[in-house]
């Protein structure tokens, strides 16, 4: 058999399978609301150990690039991302000894770039809101210097890939089947797009419906403007969410997202990022036109830690 001596994983297998066992079969909560009278229900993805979603990748990706022979001892993993993948990134590097470098718009916020630095990762920031700039930025570097592995979130299938084998599963055994509707926000769309694969596997009659920013309303024809609901709508439609069939768009203004952002700080004890907000706003609302016992499904994507130097925690200074 052919063996990579230069592997981490054959001499170190161990590292770092703890942590990584930390990550997924999040719980799924009821959250009601009496107003509404309505009842959502919530994966809390924000209960992952560095705190978001994205830990679900990171952990996917690197242990199919080791089980691959795409590791090794001097690989630096390279990522564009709006914060989350890299503090993932970062975070499962650490448990794993590689270096890991994070290309990030300078406009993402400074806790995020903290927390990824202090996992011992290396920064590096573009002006650019978008992710484009970023993108170009890891390919031009990744040409230079082979030493690089680019985990592509925006174009790796196996970021949906995990999402459809393990999120949405887990959606459809904590639901004893049962999805009616899935609501989500996109980023890379991965989220979407693997969750609603799995979940349309479980119920071909689940209804899917994208979330997205009203100021950045891209599925909807718009042209992408500036929006506060951090870690979505990067200023593109993800090639991930090519072929998603989905039974409506939903525009949340940063505005709403906000307030229920706050609302499930404040009134279910949820400290949740702007995007966890916006995607219950959107699920509410999808909600309507579900009779009342239909169980619509939603996503608390991260943690409200990384973002007090944001607009979220404007009034608590
Ligand atoms: C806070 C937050 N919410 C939602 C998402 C969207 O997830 P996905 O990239 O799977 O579309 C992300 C992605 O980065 C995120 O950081």
């Amino acid at each position: 058999m052919k063996t990579n001596t230069n592997s981490v994983t054959t001499t170190s297998s161990l590292r770092g399978d703890a942590l990584l066992a930390m990550i997924g079969n999040t719980p799924m909560i009821p959250l009601h609301f009496p107003e509404e009278n309505r009842t959502l229900w919530a994966k809390c993805e924000f209960l992952n150990p560095s705190g978001s979603i994205k830990d679900r990748l990171a952990r996917t990706i690197v242990l199919d690039a080791e089980s691959h022979g795409l590791l090794h001892r001097e690989s630096i993993i390279l990522e564009c991302t709006s914060g989350n993948t890299g503090i993932a990134f970062a975070m499962v590097g650490a448990a794993r000894g590689y270096r890991v470098a994070i290309v990030m718009s300078e406009r993402a916020s400074g806790e995020r770039r903290k927390i990824i630095q202090h996992f011992g990762a290396e920064l590096i920031l573009f002006a650019d809101a978008g992710y484009k700039r970023g993108i170009e930025m890891t390919r031009e570097m990744a040409e230079a210097d082979p030493r690089y592995f680019l985990p592509r979130q925006f174009e790796n299938p196996l970021n949906a890939l995990d999402h459809e084998s393990e999120t949405g599963v887990e959606m459809l055994e904590q639901s004893e089947g049962q999805v009616d509707c899935f609501v989500s926000g996109y980023g890379t769309g991965g989220t979407l797009a693997g969750c609603s694969k799995a979940l349309k596997k479980g119920n071909a009659k689940t209804q899917i419906f994208a979330m997205e920013p009203a100021e950045a309303a891209l599925l909807t024809g718009e042209e992408a403007c500036c929006h506060w609901i951090e870690g979505i709508a990067g200023g593109f439609v993800p090639p991930l969410l090519q072929g998603v069939e989905l039974s409506g768009v939903v525009k949340v203004s940063s505005r709403e997202a906000m307030e229920m952002t706050l609302r499930l700080n404040r009134e279910f004890g949820l400290l949740v990022g702007s995007s966890s907000g916006a995607n219950v706003t959107a699920a509410l609302r999808v909600a309507r036109d579900f009779p009342s016992d239909a169980r619509v499904v939603t996503i608390l994507c991260d943690r409200a830690e990384r973002y007090f130097s944001t607009r979220l925690f404007g009034d608590c200074s």
